[in-house]
């Protein structure tokens, strides 16, 4: 085999399989996070390479390598990719859209469910055989969700699934996005945009689902909480650095927000002290897409875009989910 693909952390072995039939794989025995310079090495050695958020793929990794070609992320956001120095190095660059919207949508409403019903917080009591009965009527209040508005702060695909589901809560939809969605979209998420600072004040419960960029970075900080219910939960599934942790836990602390569900945070895989030491705060190592199901899907869809990008296999030199079509315009017809 003429060409190499470098899998930064253990696949599907069934999804290994399916690149080596084409290409040679080197493999890792588990996630660790690398240095720049370590991933500089591993990248100078492969023409393709299978990479997830913790693996910052930037210039400085970049630099001089005459050989690399593509770069397929394992999710959807890619901020942990720096496209511009990407494109500019000729390297095709890919993620994983769609093939998990339905599954993070669940797990949102999964979290949003368990920190406004304290679910996590009433089993770890349970555990800890403190039922013995004498429990108070008013014991373990949480706040309601049905009937509720539902705030959505980003309104892409993984949004959109997030606001159907709440049909089946009878809840109201409001939304904010940098634009508007087209009216049929509303319509049928009814869903209704509102500015920032009303989406902060209105919504009951308020889920992020935003891309993290420099713009997003805390977005959700003291001054947004401040402007939240106190009664209202927050979750976030869309990337740590969105919201400010430190002011989130003091909120939490001091009543300001009845509770949050988490799969993300600054800094992870360490999570802020002031906040595993809630026990209004549903914590969770970022597992919103990891059904079998959609694990499997995107690690295929990963190999898929590496095998295209590299020129094999029914889409050869077309990935199926581009970030940077620019790269094949440049190569001269080349694939
Ligand atoms: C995971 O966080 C993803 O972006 O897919
Ligand atoms: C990502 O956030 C998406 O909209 O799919």
């Amino acid at each position: 085999k003429s060409q190499s693909v470098w899998v930064s952390r253990p696949l599907f072995p069934e999804v290994l399989a399916s690149l080596a039939q084409y290409v040679d794989v080197r493999t890792e025995a588990k996630e660790t996070k690398r240095t720049p310079e370590q991933l500089h090495k591993k990248l100078a050695e492969v023409d393709g390479a299978i990479v997830g958020l913790s693996d910052r793929i930037d210039a400085g990794v970049l630099a001089g390598n005459r050989r690399l070609r593509a770069i397929a992320n394992l999710g959807v956001g890619y901020n942990n990719l720096d496209l511009p120095a990407l494109t500019a190095a000729g390297v095709l660059a890919t993620n994983t859209p769609d093939v998990l919207t339905q599954t993070t949508a669940d797990y949102a409403w999964a979290l949003l469910l368990a920190a406004a019903r304290r679910v996590s917080s009433a089993e770890r009591w349970l555990r800890a055989g403190r039922w013995r009965g004498g429990m108070r009527f008013d014991d373990w209040l949480g706040v309601d969700v049905h009937g509720k508005t539902l705030g959505i702060f980003g309104m892409g695909r993984i949004g959109q699934a997030v606001a159907r589901r709440a049909i089946g809560f009878d809840m109201h939809v409001i939304y904010h996005n940098r634009s508007r969605l087209p009216e049929a979209v509303e319509h049928e998420c009814r869903a209704i945009w509102v500015d920032k600072a009303e989406l902060l004040q209105r919504s009951d419960h308020l889920v992020l689902v935003l891309p993290y960029n420099a713009q997003n970075h805390h977005a959700i900080g003291a001054d947004e909480l401040a402007h939240m219910k106190p009664t209202a939960v927050l979750v976030n599934i869309a990337r740590g650095g969105i919201v400010d942790d430190a002011a989130l836990a003091a909120a939490l602390r001091e009543g300001r927000l009845a509770a949050a569900g988490l799969d993300v945070f600054e800094g992870e895989p360490s999570v802020h002290s002031a906040l595993r030491e809630l026990e209004n705060a549903v914590l969770s190592p970022h597992i919103a897409s990891a059904s079998a199901d959609t694990r499997r899907a995107m690690a295929q869809l990963a190999a898929d875009n590496m095998l295209a990008a590299l020129g094999y296999g029914p889409s050869a030199g077309h990935p199926p989910s581009l970030l940077n079509p620019q790269v094949l315009g440049g190569r001269g017809g080349e694939t």
